[in-house]
């Protein structure tokens, strides 16, 4: 039996996960939040003390790394770096640097394969991430790239971590966020950029559950073919 598989892609901070969460609950899918996987390998390289950017360290350090994703009684995804859940830890806006550096490396990207497709067989999933519909999931069932201007990214994201008592400026976010969209984008492994056959939803003047519902949509339109 085949699997239903939604691919959502797009820029930092579009509000994939959060959409991608929600809208997999309704649905009773599994929520893959690969971002989180990138997060987890750049934390192991901040703990080796390795540079990001250094390819001869970070391929060094892939065979000793122990990633497991699990999830939680409550459905959350948690991640394991050698067995101690770092799921708060990879959210930091250092950890978010390394873990766009250490992506943009063709070696990380081969080593996590196979963990984000054998997820994509095994059960009905929403997997969000940038290159999702692209190269991990190239015949998923649906696929979405959803977007939304800098700013309002930023803006997002800003908020977010003041909720969660982080002590930041909008400007740093909004400079962090544009330093990822280069590097996201520009990288020579697998970049991000909309799949030919994904539909772009651009959520800068949508609401959280307005986002929701146009996805949902698009989910139901796509059960029904
Ligand atoms: O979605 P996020 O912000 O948690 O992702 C962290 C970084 O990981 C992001 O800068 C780009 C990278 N990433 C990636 O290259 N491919 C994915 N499928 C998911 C994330």
């Amino acid at each position: 039996m085949s699997t239903f598989s939604v691919a959502i892609d797009g820029p930092s901070g579009a509000g994939k996960s959060t959409i991608a969460r929600a809208v997999a609950s309704e649905f009773s899918f599994l929520y893959v939040d690969t971002g989180a996987i990138y997060r987890t390998v750049g934390l192991a390289v901040r703990r080796a003390g390795v540079g990001s950017r250094d390819a001869e360290a970070v391929r060094a350090l892939l065979p000793e790394l122990k990633i497991d994703l699990r999830y939680g009684e409550d459905g959350a995804q948690r991640m394991f770096l050698a067995g101690e859940d770092v799921s708060d830890e990879i959210r930091t806006p250092e950890i978010s640097i390394y873990a766009s550096d250490v992506s943009a490396f063709a070696f990380v990207r081969e080593y996590l394969m196979e963990m984000q497709r054998s997820l994509a067989r095994t059960y009905d999933v929403i997997m969000d991430g940038r290159d999702i519909g692209t190269v991990v999931l190239p015949d998923a069932t649906l696929k979405i790239f959803l977007t939304a201007s800098a700013e309002a990214r930023a803006e997002r994201r800003w908020k977010e971590l003041l909720e969660k008592g982080q002590t930041v400026t909008f400007e740093e976010v909004l400079r962090d966020m544009e330093y990822r969209d280069r590097n996201d984008s520009s990288r020579e492994a697998a970049p991000l950029k909309a799949a030919e056959d994904a539909i772009v939803v651009d959520t800068t003047e949508l609401n959280f559950e307005e986002s929701c519902e146009k996805v949902k949509e698009l989910i139901r339109e796509r059960m029904k073919k």
